[in-house]
């Protein structure tokens, strides 16, 4: 039904009409298509996707990586992130805020270290709807684009730079 309201989350819906197809996802097992320019696929189980977790405050991905597969830098506005390494090995990191020297925080997950091959891993995170706003996609592909001659300057760049950057396909992750 189309409402002038907008609710930040998602309309509860009645328990008694509640069914286990509500807190199922059936997929995980499944390995996403990698194909992209960055090399990983992501199967979500959102509150979008599994409407049961609605105001519980959880979800999870299935993230997969071809060899040298990533996913690029982000954050998630509403959500902290946790991640276990299921096949193969992963290099995975954050930066600290820039009161803390932007330091960057790093280590390589193993589950079993054998090479540059496709690696699966599951995240967790505490909310059933993160958001997520990729850095490069943000910066370099919003719409309309930021002004070339403030990236320009921002990064320390020329403006071709910016331009050739702003051109690119940045994918979604
Ligand atoms: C994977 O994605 C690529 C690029 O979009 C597409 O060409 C290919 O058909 C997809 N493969 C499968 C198995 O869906
Ligand atoms: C992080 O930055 C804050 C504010 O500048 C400072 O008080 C704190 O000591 C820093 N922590 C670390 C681990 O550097
Ligand atoms: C900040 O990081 C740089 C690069 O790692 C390091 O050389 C510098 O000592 C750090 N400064 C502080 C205040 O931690």
């Amino acid at each position: 039904m189309a409402t002038a309201v907008f609710v930040n989350g998602c309309v509860c819906k009645d328990p008694k009409l509640a069914k286990a197809d509500d807190f199922f996802f059936e997929g995980l097992d499944k390995p996403g298509n990698t194909s992209n320019n960055v090399g990983s696929a992501v199967t979500a189980v959102f509150v979008d996707q599994m409407a049961g977790l609605n105001t519980l405050g959880i979800s999870l991905v299935r993230i997969d990586y071809a060899s040298y597969g990533e996913t690029s830098p982000h954050t998630h506005p509403r959500a902290t992130e946790i991640l276990t390494v299921l096949e193969r090995t992963l290099y995975v990191g954050f930066v600290l805020s820039n009161q803390n020297n932007s330091t960057l925080i790093n280590k390589v997950l193993n589950k079993a270290n054998i090479g540059h091959i496709p690696v699966v891993a599951i995240a967790a995170f505490n909310g059933q709807n993160l958001g997520i706003i990729a850095i490069a996609n943000s910066v370099f592909g919003s719409n309309p684009p930021i002004s070339d001659k403030v990236l320009a300057k921002a990064f320390q760049v020329d403006k071709k730079v910016i331009d050739y950057l702003e051109a690119q396909f940045w994918v979604n992750p």
